[in-house]
This record gives structure tokens, C-alpha cells and sequence, in this order.
């Protein structure tokens, strides 16, 4: 497995108060037990990583998503559902359920997601929190999540063909009798039919600030 690191993204963090296109190391409002590296302005930042890059991407790890900051509060408040046990977040971002896994307790936690930017800022993320994380790159969605107890999932059910396999997915982890938790603040595209929901928040301007309408986000679980 090749060392990832948060090294890459060392070049964007804000040093002045002026700046505006960086990231900003915060507390999150839903879960100030965690600090993370955010974007000042999503929408400014994206274009500078656009530019480097010369492609079009939209950087989900600049933000802590509401669906993610309320799956870290209820893994945090409920320290038993994770302690001891292999973790594995999905799609994890910029790291924040993959970190309030690791500070709840669990013996191992990968985070995993597509975009190398998201892992290299989850490795960075970690160091703040003094955790420690097994970062993987790429796309599991194919698999049964191998040999993790628990599955998280933050707010990565935003769009109807990754939900498709998002879903399959972790039909393929129950069925080996792993558990499935996921945080979703509505977005219409959870299979709610065999998730149920654990606890509701409601909450206000969390997030991303496309999402400053979102006045409710869940936390859902599989029945086992
Ligand atoms: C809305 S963000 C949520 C991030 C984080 N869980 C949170 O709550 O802040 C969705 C994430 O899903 C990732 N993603 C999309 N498709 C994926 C896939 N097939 N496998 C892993 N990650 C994926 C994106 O790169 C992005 O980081």
C-alpha cells in the first residue's frame, strides 16, 4: 500500500487572515471535539485546484458534510458501537467519521475515497486530531468491505448512480454480518427500506454552504 500522507495539500494552508483561497484549520460546530483543515471558500479554492490540475473536479473534502458531522457526533456519543472493532469509512472525505472512530475507540480504522486530495487531507486531518488512520485509495464499492466490523458512511448518497452502488455495497457487508451506519441529511437517495433511522438531528447551517437549507440530518443503521 503506497504511504499516503497530507504533504501535497501543505501548500494551501492559510498563513494570513487576508487570504481567502486556502484551507483554515476549525473546529466543527456539530462536532468541536474535532478540528479539521476547511476550505475559506469552497468555490475559490476549487478553482485554484483546477488550475493546477488542468481538469474539472469538485473538491468534497474541503467541507465536512452534514451527514458526516452527524455520523462522527453519533459515533462519538456512542463510543460502543466502534471500540475494539475494525473500521472502515467509505467515501470518508476529508476524515471526519474516520476520525471520530478512531477517537471513540476502534482497534483499526481505513479511510477510504476515489480522490487522492481527500486522502492526502484525511492524513492531515488525523495528524491534528493525533489519530492514527490506514488511508486506501480507490474504489472498494465493488467488494463486501473486507474484513471491517463496521462500515460508516458520510453524506455519500448525494447522487442516484453512486447510491445504486453505494447500496449494493453495503447489502454485501451486512450480509457477512457487519454492521452499516450511515449519517444523510435527506438527500432522497438512501435505501430507507432496510436502514432505519438511529437518531435525527436538527440542525442549521452545517456544512457546506450549498446545503445552508438543510434543517435535519440522520443517522440510520442496519437492523443487525
Ligand atoms: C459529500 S462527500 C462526503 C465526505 C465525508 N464522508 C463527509 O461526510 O464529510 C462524498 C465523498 O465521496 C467520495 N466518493 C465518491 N464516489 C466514491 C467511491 N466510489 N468510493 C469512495 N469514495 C467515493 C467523494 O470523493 C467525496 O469525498
Amino acid at each position: 500500500m503506497p504511504q499516503l500522507s497530507g504533504a501535497p495539500l501543505a501548500r494551501f494552508l492559510t498563513s494570513g487572515a487576508e487570504n481567502y483561497d486556502g484551507l483554515r484549520l476549525v473546529r466543527l460546530p456539530f462536532v468541536p471535539e474535532l478540528r479539521m483543515h476547511l476550505a475559506d471558500d469552497a468555490i475559490v479554492l476549487q478553482a485554484r485546484l483546477e488550475i493546477e490540475a488542468d481538469t474539472t473536479f469538485y473538491p468534497f473534502w474541503t467541507n465536512a458534510w452534514a451527514g458526516g458531522q452527524a455520523l462522527a457526533r453519533y459515533v462519538l456519543d456512542h463510543p460502543e458501537l466502534v471500540t475494539g472493532r475494525r473500521v472502515l469509512d467509505v467515501a470518508c472525505g476529508g476524515g471526519v467519521v474516520a476520525i471520530a472512530a478512531a477517537r471513540a475507540g476502534a482497534a483499526e480504522v481505513t479511510a477510504n475515497d476515489i480522490d487522492p486530495y481527500a486522502c492526502a487531507a484525511t492524513a492531515m486531518n488525523a495528524d491534528v486530531n493525533a489519530v492514527t488512520l490506514r488511508l486506501v485509495e480507490g474504489d472498494l464499492l465493488g467488494g463486501d468491505g473486507g474484513d471491517a466490523e463496521v462500515v460508516l458512511v458520510g453524506d455519500a448518497f448525494y447522487d442516484s448512480n453512486l447510491a445504486t452502488r453505494m447500496a449494493s455495497f453495503l447489502r454485501r457487508v451486512t450480509d457477512r454480518g457487519a454492521t452499516v451506519l450511515v449519517g444523510d441529511p435527506g438527500r432522497g437517495h438512501v435505501p430507507e427500506h432496510w436502514l432505519r433511522v438511529l437518531r435525527s438531528y436538527r440542525i442549521t447551517g452545517l456544512g457546506a454552504a450549498e446545503d445552508s437549507g438543510i434543517t435535519e440530518v440522520s443517522v440510520l443503521g442496519s437492523a443487525r
